[in-house]
């Protein structure tokens, strides 16, 4: 065999070793407003565990399951917007607190990047007062998980999942 035979089988090969390695699946998650206080905010409404438990548990799935998570939780309307359309993921899990209500803009963006995003809440938003029963982002979402307290957050990571794996 010539030397130019073998570097092109060499080629080939590695190139077939590489299109078997699956691709890591990259989830955003993003906790909006007053989410930083959880474990001290109305805890009767939203539970004792701190942002850093829930983040750990949201980590511990997410290793378990082979995710790439990438935790933010933001306060501001517009950093929120800034981190939809310039971070890296395939998947959003967005739990936008208080702008559910409220933000057009987080809903066009979410409507704008075209990957699925699913929104989570604490509480059950629709148990609660009228105003947020209403949610701007549930239309451009995938679904909505709400009413399950930090396992919000884990239910949607296992969809997010079974998403990409379909
Ligand atoms: C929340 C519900 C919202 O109505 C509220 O403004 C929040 C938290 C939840 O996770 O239950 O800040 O998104």
């Amino acid at each position: 065999m010539v030397r130019g035979d073998l570097s092109l089988r060499l080629q080939s090969l590695s190139w077939k070793r590489n299109s078997n390695v699956k691709k890591v699946m990259k989830v955003l998650i993003i906790h909006g407003p007053n989410l930083n206080l959880l474990g001290k905010r109305e805890t009767d409404i939203y539970g004792t565990r701190s942002l850093d438990e829930i983040n750990n548990a949201i980590l511990s799935l997410a290793a378990d399951l082979g995710i790439d998570a990438n935790i933010v939780q933001l306060n501001s309307e517009g950093e929120i917007l800034d981190a939809i359309q310039k971070s890296n993921y395939d998947v959003l899990i967005i739990n936008p607190a208080a702008y559910t209500h409220t933000s057009i803009a987080i809903r066009d963006a979410i409507a704008a990047i075209n990957k699925p995003a699913i929104e989570v809440h604490l509480s059950n938003i629709h148990s609660r007062e009228e105003f947020r029963k209403k949610s701007f982002i549930a239309e451009v979402a995938i679904g909505q998980i709400s009413g399950f307290g930090p396992d919000s957050y884990l239910l949607a990571l296992r969809a997010a999942k079974n998403l990409l794996s379909q």
